[in-house]
């Protein structure tokens, strides 16, 4: 069903180079405004970032710490708070809420005289963790394309954080669960907060969707003391150790042997609307509990909501969601139920290149009160445990799953798994350094597939690293192999972050290449015609950065990056850092930065 006359528009930029240095760099004829930095304040009034200054209070009025999903919601400025089908409508590319995750925290990079003499004792004080969980969570911002670039507006009244303090209802088949009792909340069904928050996705009623994926380092304290077996393994499985930073001694619901259950309060897809200020954020259980990278939806009228995520771990799984009822684009009231009832099914990839949904559903199959599953709420708690017991393939650390809204193809970055002795067909390399991409492809024809099918196909869309590497294991294999289809600065490992423009291009942000002796950053490729994974090279990360979002505005003109920990590694720290990425200012440390990069002709990016 593929067709082999369809062609990508050109990606016409000029490439940029591999390599490594304290700078961001783009392609000639394009321009970048540091948009939002950790620290920045997001309400007019507030004084500039001064390190010294910050205590939680102020950092949970300010953009938080390592930004990674990011998703640009369109402003109809004729229209007010709640009216989400008007703003999504508008299609506005120059004003808009830019939603921001801020996945984890970096003690060593935000405090000055935090050393490894602290680390080794894991020594942070009250004050510190205080602030982290003020900088962990989510921003939203509205934000402006002015005739000085993008800037943020601060007096609008959608600017809000969400931290680890927020209030969140628990939604779904699992809500007030046993499970999910805790001392503080006996009803199971009012958490504080989110963290881990890595990518995510939007909806067409104008919420977005945002995972909760390392959640288990938030956590201290001995699995092996939990008396109730299921949720021992439950722990483990989240790497939840006394080795873990030390939140539980300040923070005790972060200390599993005082409060077992609160870790089953993370690792939910949460749901929040930016356009209602005063709304509280939901989690949603139907969605599962992993370590989740994000859910991406494919929505068509009169057919089911269809969601596609990954539990980015070595040998997780790829999910898929279908919701029970169908979409009606407009019926703003009836679509915000459809995340809330529908079947999670993980993935089968099988040698044949064809593929199966598994459902996970208690009762069925092996999903019974002999392994330990009494529930529905059981079966989504211990989704990890439901989809290895079904069959589902354990991959290769999956990350985004994005589908491609030209050509209808769906798209599993799976990032690396060097701890795979067996491989298959869908993992085909042991010991996989450098990550590569499979290609969903539902039935149906071009543009038009059943998302919704229990069945597909499936091929190996690229394999990532060096195409010339000497080592069989290693080498890199993009596109149709055409002499010269990519330049030597066109191959690149680690696949984490995938969009795609409005012409159906592909975008991937990698987060390893300094493995590979180059700066990670972002390569564009086409998925249809001759040029198929093909990718060049368009954006570099200072060092020690990895490049998250990317995001573009609705007409393609702009495209959003978010610079994740820039100057980490080696003996990096506050006090003598790498480089001081964006600022460069002696007195300010690195700072993980929100870019908005464009043209200053207005033509769409890539072009
Ligand atoms: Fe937070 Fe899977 O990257
Ligand atoms: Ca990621
Ligand atoms: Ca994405
Ligand atoms: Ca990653």
């Amino acid at each position: 069903s593929r067709d082999p006359q369809r062609q990508n528009s050109a990606l016409s930029f000029k490439e940029i180079p591999h390599g490594l240095d304290a700078h961001h760099h783009l392609p000639e004829d394009y321009q970048a405004e540091v948009l939002l930095r950790w620290g920045d304040p997001l309400h007019q009034g507030e004084e500039e970032f001064e390190p010294a200054r910050l205590d939680a209070e102020s950092q949970a009025r300010r953009f938080g710490y390592n930004n990674d999903f990011i998703a640009f919601m369109p402003l109809d400025t004729d229209a007010g708070p709640g009216e989400n089908i008007r703003h999504m409508a508008s299609g506005n590319s120059e004003r808009g809420l830019l939603c921001v995750n801020h996945e984890y925290t970096q003690p060593h990079l935000m405090f000055s005289g935090y050393n490894d003499e602290h680390s080794a004792t894991r020594g942070v004080s009250a004050k510190h963790v205080a602030i982290e969980q003020a900088a962990c969570g989510h921003a939203i911002t509205e934000i402006e394309k002015t005739a000085n670039g993008w800037q943020p507006v601060l007096d609008s009244p959608y600017n809000r954080r969400i931290t680890l303090s927020t209030a969140m209802n628990i939604v779904g088949p699992a809500a007030g669960d046993r499970r999910l009792q805790t001392a503080a909340d006996p009803a199971g069904k009012t958490v504080l907060g989110t963290v881990g928050n890595c990518a995510g996705g939007k909806t067409p009623w104008g919420t977005v969707l945002i995972a909760e994926e390392g959640f288990g380092g938030a956590f201290q304290g001995d699995p092996d003391n939990i008396a109730d077996p299921v949720e021992a393994l439950n722990h483990h499985t989240f790497g939840i150790s006394p080795e873990n930073r030390n939140w539980g001694d300040y923070d005790h619901r972060f200390d599993i042997e005082r409060e077992p259950h609160e870790p089953n309060r993370f690792g939910w897809m949460v749901e929040f609307d930016p356009y209602d200020p005063q709304s509280q954020p939901r989690k949603l259980t139907s969605l599962g509990r992993f370590e989740h990278e994000g859910f991406t939806l494919v929505c068509k009228p009169g057919q089911p909501v269809v969601a596609y995520g990954g539990d980015d771990d070595e040998h997780q799984f790829v999910y898929r969601y279908v919701s029970r009822d169908n979409y009606e684009p407009g019926n703003d009231g009836h679509n915000r139920s459809l995340l809330l009832e529908g079947t999670l099914f993980a993935g089968q990839f099988n040698e044949d290149g064809s593929g199966e949904w598994l459902p996970l559903v208690f009762g069925q199959g092996p999903l019974t009160p002999d392994n330990g599953f009494h529930n529905q709420a059981d079966v989504l708690i211990d989704a990890r445990r439901a989809a290895a017991l079904l069959g589902a393939t354990p991959m290769d650390r999956p990350e985004d799953v994005e589908t491609n809204p030209v050509n209808d193809c769906t798209y599993v970055m799976l990032t690396k798994n060097k701890r795979r002795i067996v491989a298959n067909a869908a993992n085909p390399r042991q010991k996989n350094a450098t990550g590569h991409v499979l290609e969903i492809v539902p039935p149906g024809q071009y543009g038009q597939r059943d998302h919704a099918s229990d069945t597909f196909q499936w091929t190996t869309f690229l394999l990532g690293g060096n195409p010339n590497a000497e080592e069989p294991n290693q080498r890199g294999a993009y596109g149709q192999q055409t002499p010269g289809a990519i330049s030597p600065h066109g191959w690149f490992a680690n696949p984490d972050n995938v969009a795609f423009d409005p012409r159906g291009n592909m975008w991937i942000a990698t987060d390893g290449c300094e493995d590979f002796g180059f700066h990670d950053g972002l390569w564009a490729m086409a998925t249809e015609g001759d040029l198929r994974a093909a990718p060049r090279h368009f954006f570099g990360c200072p060092e020690g950065a990895e490049v998250c979002g990317p995001e573009f505005t609705p007409d393609g003109s702009t495209l959003f990056v978010a610079v994740q920990h820039p100057a980490d590694g080696g003996r990096s720290t506050f006090d003598n850092p790498m480089h001081r990425w964006p600022d460069n200012d002696p007195k300010l440390p690195p700072r993980p930065s929100v870019l908005a990069i464009h043209r200053p002709d207005g033509k769409p990016v890539g072009s």
